[in-house]
């Protein structure tokens, strides 16, 4: 089996977690904490960097500083995981949705300005599978009504937008590395932002709200979120790589759609000319006139050996949601269809061209039979 993901871990990862283990710097104290979050934060070209467990407390813990009131609302992409939509209920909060653009499958920037009321606080957007939402309009839009901008960067570490890198672009910028992000610390995440009041909420969050002043005693409830040594020694050592990871990436895009191109019913990503996109996963849309859904078209390839993942399911389709009220009667038609016809190839940092070539055959060879019938 081509497997649809795998890590690469160097012996450099090996060299800076044993010298956790000699040095007994095995919990959320250490040197290597700090030095990733000021080498990521610097990469992505902000202030502060606050580590965290893992992408989905990223979120909750920067939608906690905006401290919410019951009600406030949320503007983000409904074609997203649900860590962006629980991440403001768990606050309190609303998410209200947009759907998702058909080429970049990213949120459709043009949706947001119908959407804001009074009470909506903050724009969320996320960064799908690699390619940069188009940011302009929101920022004019955050500015006129004075919204915070949330960014999830997640899947889009090194990913430009004009120039400026992905997680570089809002308030409270955040990310997840899970063992199939470009970047990864095993289970990890990280909160960026160049305030120095949120760098300062984010790191009591993360650590029960203690006071430095006096130990042991709260005015706030917080939570474990806190990241270890060990784990930020992995991920200093793959940051010091992260330029050949996203040569890599970048690479096994350009095979893929080479390959690809010419293949009648399959919508392959796009690279927007404002755009670097980092191809954390490549993400393939079958057109219906195939006479497949994508879970046919995985169920067929992994007959011939490629591993794949659907796409998200929108949160207005999550059945959690409908039954706590939310997004009731609501349709968001692309995000809808991609969530059907849309799944990803095998894209992970170990991928060689053999195993591309072999994906593209048995994409075809699907595709062709499926012609046939
Ligand atoms: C866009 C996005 N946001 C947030 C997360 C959540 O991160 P984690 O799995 O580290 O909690 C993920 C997935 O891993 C993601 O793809």
């Amino acid at each position: 089996m081509i497997p649809v993901n795998e890590p690469l871990i160097g012996a450099r990862e090996a060299e800076y977690v044993m010298e956790c283990l000699k040095t007994g710097w095995i919990s959320s104290e250490g040197k290597f904490i700090k030095e990733f979050e000021e080498r990521w934060a610097a990469y992505c070209g902000m202030k502060y960097g606050v580590a965290v467990s893992n992408g989905t407390v990223a979120l909750q813990s920067a939608v906690a500083c905006l401290d919410l009131k019951p009600g406030d609302e949320v503007i983000m992409p409904t074609f997203t995981i649900i860590s962006c939509a629980q991440a403001v209920t768990y606050n309190g909060g609303v998410p209200v949705l947009v759907d998702a653009d058909p080429r970049t499958w990213c949120m459709d920037v043009n949706q947001v300005a119908a959407r804001i009321t009074p009470r909506t606080r903050a724009i969320m957007p996320v960064h799908i599978y690699g390619h940069p939402v188009d940011m302009e309009p929101l920022w004019e839009l955050a500015r006129r009504h004075n919204l915070a901008i949330i960014e999830d960067a997640a899947e889009a570490h090194g990913a430009e937008y004009k120039g400026h890198r992905c997680g570089g672009l809002g308030d409270l910028n955040c990310f997840s590395f899970y063992a199939n992000k470009i970047i990864t610390t095993g289970e990890g995440g990280m909160v960026l932002t160049n305030r120095e009041d949120y760098a300062e909420r984010l790191r009591s969050f993360r650590n029960l709200c203690f006071k430095k002043e006096r130990r042991f005693y709260h005015t706030e409830l917080g939570n474990n979120f806190r990241l270890t040594n060990l784990q930020a020694a992995i991920g200093l050592a793959q940051l010091e790589r992260i330029e050949e990871s996203i040569k890599h990436k970048r690479w096994m895009g350009a095979a893929y759609t080479e390959r690809l191109r010419d293949v009648p019913g399959l919508q392959l990503p796009v690279e927007e000319p404002w755009a670097k996109n980092v191809y954390w996963m490549y993400g393939v849309v079958l057109d219906e006139s195939t006479g497949l859904d994508a879970a046919e078209f995985a169920r067929r390839l992994a007959e011939r050996g490629v591993m794949t993942r659907p796409f998200f399911l929108g949160m207005h389709e999550q059945p959690v949601f409908k039954q706590m009220g939310l997004f009731l009667n609501e349709r968001h038609p692309v995000a809808e269809r991609i969530a059907r016809q849309g799944l990803y190839l095998p894209s992970g940092m170990t991928l060689t061209e053999s195993q591309i070539d072999a994906v593209c055959v048995a994409v075809r060879d699907v595709l062709k039979e499926a012609k046939r019938h």
